[in-house]
């Protein structure tokens, strides 16, 4: 299964590296390297890998499937669309690290980074991401291109909405819901739910003026 990294900045490279760790353990794949909007990067290599290209050169670049490799959840929703709009089919990426109760459900192309956990009864949606060390209790829903960020927890039942961020190290008490597009700003404790499209921050979170 030959596989392309669309984006080769950090979390590109997180991607990649996930995908490296699942290999080594013995799936089979390639990686056959990144490409990223910047032109610059063209020909040089990252973790090994070439950047062959802009994402323009998708067509021209052999691959079996993807890997979205792009951080901004707007960003990374975008892609997605349209390229499964085009039938591109998504690798998730899961490392070996992650652990995942058996009756997890994860998306096409969702990522789970290094240490990553999902309790039972959770549900990690289409093209989201539970990045390093990060987790969610049971029953907890992270919604399509949602993203919670490193050493992020979720206690149990909790809902994060579609594209919504999670960021790195804030926690969300049981039961309350992460609006659609909203942003949970780092190191942040979640008390009360918050409404789509909203930017809560502190301990408990309140939001931004
Ligand atoms: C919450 C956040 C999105 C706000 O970003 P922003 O809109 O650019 O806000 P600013 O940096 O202009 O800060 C606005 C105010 O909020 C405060 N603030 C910002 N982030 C805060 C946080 N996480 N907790 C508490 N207060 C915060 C600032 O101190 C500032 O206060 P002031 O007006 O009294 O000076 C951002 O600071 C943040 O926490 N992002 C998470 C990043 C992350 O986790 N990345 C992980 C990548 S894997």
């Amino acid at each position: 299964m030959k596989i392309v990294v669309m984006g080769a900045s950090g979390h590109g490279q997180v991607v990649a590296d996930i995908l490296f760790q699942m290999w080594t353990k013995g799936r089979e794949m390639e990686i056959i390297g990144f490409l990223d909007d910047d032109p610059k990067l063209k020909g040089t290599r990252i973790l090994g890998l070439p950047v062959l290209g802009t994402f323009a050169d998708l067509a021209a670049t052999p691959h079996d499937c993807l890997a979205l490799g792009i951080g901004d959840n707007a960003a990374r929703a975008r892609i997605f669309a349209e390229l499964s709009q085009a039938r591109k089919r998504f690798v998730t990426a899961i490392h070996p690290s992650a652990v995942l109760a058996p009756d997890v459900m994860v998306g096409a192309g969702a990522v789970l980074a290094a240490g990553a956990v999902a309790n039972p009864g959770a549900k990690i949606c289409e093209n989201a991401i539970l990045n390093t060390c990060a987790s969610i209790d049971h029953h907890c829903e992270l919604g399509p291109h949602a993203h919670v960020a490193p050493g992020a927890h979720l206690a149990g039942h909790v809902r994060v909405g579609e594209g919504a961020f999670v960021g790195v190290g804030a926690c969300a008490v049981p039961g309350v819901s992460i609006g659609a597009w909203s942003v949970v700003g780092a190191g942040a404790a979640v008390t009360q739910s918050v409404a789509d499209k909203t930017t809560v921050a502190g301990v408990p979170a309140k939001p931004l003026a």
